[in-house]
């Protein structure tokens, strides 16, 4: 296919074919160059304020990371904000009393982040408009790094943040410094599950089940089928390469119809913080991601579910199986 017809897809499917094509290769610093590409394509999002609010008026979120933010930062420490967006994070970092902060971001929003300093009278936080892969210095006490996406790992941060990780002193630390991702079967009456059928007076029910599509949904109605299990735990100091993944059985302990899994994820900010999406604590503008089967199943206590998912295209997406026996 020659490139000038690519040049029309929708910029979802450049994502996709870029990721695709960046997976069959697998080298760090071609997953790298890959997410550059898409960083850059995604930066009119990311300069958008009402992405920002979202963010910004999550206050579970917000209230998370000022306490672990004043827990991390010590007296005089050097901190790094990777994708500081409004520079919220480096704000709170300077405010926990660092001595100098950097917020390294590659859209056009560090403006607002530039703006609120000089408003609101900091003089040791600096902004830098760059890509976080051409940052050099200075070395960092404490490595911020919210890049935690909708799909939780779908903005690159296992990767982003091994980027950022020799700018890190000795003895230093990462924030989130783990990430622990949940799976958990679920029946679940909502989630758009019985949506294909009489719409407006169409009959769409030739559909038949529900899309098997990873979507992000508020999950805090659905009933869980058995206890869930941990799919995944990246120390983000430490991560490792090549894809997570988990396969596991549960033991269904009621009787229930199966729709699908449900993934959240607890990511410990620092010693005392843990910031979580489970769906049955107060809500995150990250919800859930619900992995629906495409059907309904019904289950019986006892019955053994297997189940694996495990991310694919460089992390931006998950890839799931279920069958009983
Ligand atoms: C989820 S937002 C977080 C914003 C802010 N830290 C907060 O907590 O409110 C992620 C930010 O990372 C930036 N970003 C993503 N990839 C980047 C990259 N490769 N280099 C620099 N900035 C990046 C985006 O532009 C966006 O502003």
């Amino acid at each position: 296919m020659r490139l000038s017809s690519l040049i029309g897809l929708p910029r979802i499917l450049w994502r996709d074919l870029i990721m695709f094509l960046s997976d069959a290769t697998m080298s760090f610093d071609d997953v790298m160059a890959a997410y550059f590409f898409v960083d850059t394509a995604y930066q009119h999002t990311w300069s958008k304020l009402e992405v920002h609010r979202t963010l910004l008026k999550d206050e579970v979120r917000m209230q998370a990371f000022e306490k672990a933010i004043g827990e991390a930062v010590k007296p005089g420490a050097t901190v790094i904000d990777v994708g500081t967006g409004t520079g919220i994070l480096a704000f709170m970092a300077a405010r926990a009393g660092a001595g100098k902060v950097v917020g390294v971001d590659s859209a056009s929003i560090i403006e607002v982040a530039r703006k609120a300093a000089q408003r609101n009278g900091f003089k040791n936080v600096e902004f830098v408009r760059a890509d976080l892969r051409d940052v050099y210095g200075p070395k960092a006490d404490l490595i911020i790094c919210e890049l935690i996406g909708m799909f939780i790992t779908d903005e690159g941060i296992t990767y982003k943040m091994a980027k950022m990780l020799p700018l890190l002193k000795e003895g230093g630390k990462v924030m989130p410094e783990r990430l622990d991702i949940y799976v958990v079967p679920v029946e679940s009456k909502d989630a758009g599950l019985g949506f294909w059928g009489d719409i407006h007076g169409i009959d769409y029910s030739a559909v038949g089940r529900v899309p098997r599509e990873m979507r992000n949904y508020d999950m805090s109605a659905a009933r869980f089928l058995s206890p869930p299990q941990k799919a995944a735990a990246v120390e983000l100091a430490n991560p490792e390469k090549g894809g997570l993944g988990f396969e596991g059985v549960f033991e269904i302990s009621s009787d229930g119809e199966f729709h699908g899994c449900v993934m959240y994820f607890e990511a410990k900010l620092s010693e005392g913080v843990t910031l979580s999406t489970d769906p049955r604590k107060p809500q995150t503008h990250w919800k859930q991601v619900f992995l629906p089967s495409g059907g309904r199943m019904a289950l019986k206590r006892g019955d053994r579910l297997k189940v694996s998912v495990k991310s694919a295209l460089n992390d931006t997406k998950w890839l799931w199986k279920y069958s009983v026996g």
